[in-house]
């Protein structure tokens, strides 16, 4: 019973995560990937020698230390491609679940936010949470280790958003404009609840927000998201959840793409609502070669979410551990209306993103009602998808564009 179960669950999630972009993908395979493997990146040298400075922009690698001992890595873009410094103030990019900091490098520069930012004089940081590619460090566990794993967003908040912001502080002596996507969004918006990095924060941009998940358009999702919460503790077990995890995932989602009526070359649409504007000359390839995983707790708690509609700490599923770690029976809850109503905020969403729904959006909004008016800017997309809002080719011109005039008077 429980491959079935677990085949299902798991191209789902895979979908999440590949839900980042792609059109089209082949979700198995590992054994050609590694013979015919198309390399993006080396995985050796950082972002900055593999993506950056082959487009001809200076680049320097930073590292910081989380308080809880995750070493992760920042990549600053100090100067635009003519080589001037930047007169304007950092920006701190924070990409969303299971991509890394490359998203926003990706496409052409003339149409990749972070190159962008650079050449309109802004002082460019890319952020890479724990886990992801570059950000594999630690000062005392490695993640073939399950205690490596044991986090969610709640700890990329607490603890990773933290510590990038105030090493851009401290590098700058500034403060920052920040930009996320996806759980990007998430994290600040729940930090700013807290009141936290507030200090630091001049404004913040919010692409494909996701805050509540009650309404995730695809019941496809839904119906697995279930499935998932009520096998979690069988999750919990895998730690690391990657879809190149080997012959084990291979399996399932072989069996899971032959299933009648599942097509595995079209399964991201389903979940992330049809991207208009992705460079399919590249994404694919990127997409299905580039490794990339998160926590499987950091899922779960996000499938929580999903089922009760709240933005709350994670569950543990039972008073006693929820005292344990809370001091309280049920776990915390984040209010979204506690954001201060004087912090400027861009906030862009589409009409076809199945992920950050328009219902979803409209509640978020619902709790920002009583913010001034003239620091919130709300731009509604009708044809974008979860993924346009980073790698659309004509992002530029529809989002960046509009976002960076919100910059400029804030
Ligand atoms: C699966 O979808 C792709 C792309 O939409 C299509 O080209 C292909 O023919 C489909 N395969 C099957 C078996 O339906
Ligand atoms: C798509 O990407 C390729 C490879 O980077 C590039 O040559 C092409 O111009 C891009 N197309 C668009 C429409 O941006």
């Amino acid at each position: 019973m429980a491959e079935a179960l677990a085949t299902q669950i798991l191209a789902i999630l895979f979908c999440l995560s590949a839900a980042a972009a792609v059109a089209r993908t082949k979700f198995y395979s590992v054994n050609s990937q590694d013979s015919t493997s198309v390399s993006f990146l080396n995985a050796n040298d950082g972002i900055c020698k593999s993506v950056v400075e082959p487009k001809g922009y200076a680049c320097q690698e930073h590292t910081v230390t989380t308080k809880d001992g995750y070493i992760l890595s920042i990549q600053r873009v100090p100067s635009g491609l003519s080589g001037q410094a930047a007169d304007k103030p950092p920006v701190l990019l924070q990409h969303g679940l299971i991509v890394d900091g490359v998203t926003w490098l990706m496409n052409l520069p003339e149409q990749s936010l972070a190159l962008i930012l650079a050449d309109n004089g802004y002082d460019v940081w890319i952020a890479n949470s724990r886990g992801t590619r570059f950000s594999r460090g630690h000062t005392s566990v490695k993640p073939t280790e399950s205690v490596y794993w044991d986090w969610t967003w709640d700890e990329l908040l607490a603890y990773d958003l933290s510590a990038t912001f105030q090493l851009v502080h401290d590098q700058t002596g500034q403060n920052l404009h920040y930009v996320g996507h996806s759980l990007g969004t998430l994290i600040a918006l729940a930090a700013f609840s807290q009141q936290k990095l507030l200090n630091m924060l001049r404004s913040a941009a919010l692409l494909s927000p996701i805050a509540y998940l009650n309404h995730l358009s695809s019941p496809f999702a839904r119906g697995i998201i279930d499935l998932f919460l009520a096998e979690d503790l069988y999750w919990l077990g895998l730690h690391e959840f990657t879809p190149r995890g080997g012959q084990a995932v291979k399996k399932l989602l072989e069996d899971f793409c032959s299933k009648p009526g599942i097509n595995c070359s079209d399964i991201v649409t389903p979940i992330t609502g049809p991207n208009c504007c992705l460079n399919s000359s590249w994404t694919n390839e990127f997409f299905h070669y580039e490794p990339r995983s998160t926590a499987t707790k950091n899922l779960i708690h996000l499938a929580q979410m999903a089922r009760t509609g709240t933005i709350a700490m994670y569950d543990y599923g039972n008073e006693n551990d929820n005292m344990d770690h809370y001091g309280q029976p049920t776990p915390p809850v984040y209010n979204m209306a506690s954001i201060p109503n004087d912090l400027p905020l861009f906030l862009s969403y589409g009409g076809k993103d199945y992920l950050s729904d328009v219902k979803d959006v409209q509640v978020l909004l619902e709790n920002l009602k009583d913010h001034d008016g003239d620091k919130l800017v709300v731009q509604y997309i009708d044809e974008y998808a979860h993924a346009d809002f980073v790698l659309g080719v004509n992002a530029n011109r529809i989002v960046f564009d509009p976002l960076m005039a919100f910059f400029k008077i804030n």
